[in-house]
């Protein structure tokens, strides 16, 4: 055999090892991201807790009968390969109708999974546990942003309305309420909980407990339609103080416009904008057959100014670092939303170029910006 082909051979045999290995760096490396703010594995309160106790112990077992079942049989393949001396007609010893080995192989799985059924309900069962001073917050998802009700004073009407942020008190648990306005979505934020359903027509119950202040991301995991994959959502969790802080600020109308062009932006949302979204104390002069959605409704703007993201969460209003607000995007996103996020306003879903012009998108920005002094929580983000 000449050297060429001794080496050429060598490299043919070399190469799906070396691909399998670089597949398993790949997958081992992508695991290393030290930024993974929906990492599920990083349970920041007692929900997320909870399944994390129940994971680790199903992953330990799951480890070892893998371990096992795959030493065994690599094994076995070894010690039984076939031989040089082998005589080719030779059948194996015969198994099948072993009363003992079929008993054994089919009990010791039961027992195995007994105990993991009966941990996993509990699971189940403690999940649906509230606290007494829970708080109540309704969800719902639309193509394609969140949208948080908030009924305060506990008249059966809903007094504080976000998007996209759900702003909650640190160490207290939050008691869900879950549905949708159009299709089903999915919500889930992963350091928190597990993910449940939105669906439209039925309310479903979960619940979420922030230990520490912070943000926790979230994003819609049921796929919704063009933007599934733009449909993020954040909880901001508050110090207690400084929840009760923000909870008086909603509790008002948005303030009254202070310069001419924020007078001109207001006038001009309660025209064009206000078929969709609602601005609390504005009243508004819409068509309502303008620009009809799915849905009903867009996101309610009331204190805009006070949240960090818009657009459906893909949008940062103020850069994260400086506090800086990022004027220029919040106007591209007004001159012409379709470009920024894939949306359908022709069927109804998403938001339609308006066709402002260049002053009037001046003012509304303006006008918008107008609605809170800055984000509500300048603290760690935690992200
Ligand atoms: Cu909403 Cu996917």
């Amino acid at each position: 055999m000449s050297l060429r082909r001794v080496e050429s051979s060598a490299r043919r045999r070399r190469s799906p090892w070396s691909l399998i290995g670089l597949v398993g760096l790949v997958l081992i490396l992508a695991g290393c991201a030290s930024n993974a703010p929906l990492d599920t594995f990083q349970p920041e309160g007692q929900e997320a807790q909870t399944i994390m106790d129940l994971v680790l112990p199903v992953f330990l077992v799951a480890a070892v009968v893998f371990v096992v079942v795959e030493g065994a049989i690599v094994f076995i393949l070894w010690k039984f390969r076939s031989r040089k001396d082998d005589d080719p007609d030779e059948v194996p010893t015969q198994v099948h109708g072993n009363t003992r080995l079929e008993i054994g192989w089919t009990v010791l799985p039961a027992v195995i999974l007994a105990p993991i059924a009966v941990l996993t309900v509990l699971t189940i069962f403690e999940l649906e546990q509230r606290d007494d001073d829970a708080l109540r917050v309704e969800v719902i998802g639309n193509q394609w942003w969140w949208e948080f009700r908030y009924d305060i004073e506990g008249n059966g009407e809903a007094d504080i309305i976000t998007a996209t942020e759900m702003v909650v008190p640190a160490g207290r648990q939050i008691d869900l309420a879950i549905t949708s306005n159009d299709v089903i979505h999915s919500f889930w934020i992963p350091r928190l909980n597990g993910k449940r359903d939105a669906v439209p027509g039925r309310t479903h119950t979960w619940s979420i407990t922030a230990d520490e202040p912070g943000y926790y991301w979230g994003q819609c995991t049921e796929f919704c339609g063009l933007s599934h994959a733009e449909m993020r959502m954040r909880v901001v969790a508050l110090p207690p103080d400084e929840y009760e802080e923000w909870v008086q600020t909603q509790l008002q109308p948005a303030p009254a416009p202070q310069t001419a062009s924020q007078a001109r932006g207001q006038e001009l949302f309660s025209q064009q904008c206000a078929s969709c979204h609602r601005i609390d104390g504005l009243e508004a002069q819409p068509d309502p057959d303008d620009h009809p959605l799915v849905a009903g409704v867009g996101p309610d703007l009331t204190h805009f100014a006070s949240r960090r993201a818009y657009a459906g969460g893909i949008f940062e209003l103020y850069d994260p670092d400086t506090l800086q607000v990022r004027r220029g995007q919040l106007e591209a996103w007004l001159r012409d939303p379709v470009a920024e996020k894939p949306m359908a306003p022709d069927e109804g879903r998403g938001m339609p170029n308006l066709g402002l012009t260049e002053p009037q998108i001046d003012d509304l920005v303006d006008y918008l910006l107008s609605t809170a002094d800055g984000p509500v929580w300048t603290g760690p983000r935690n992200d």
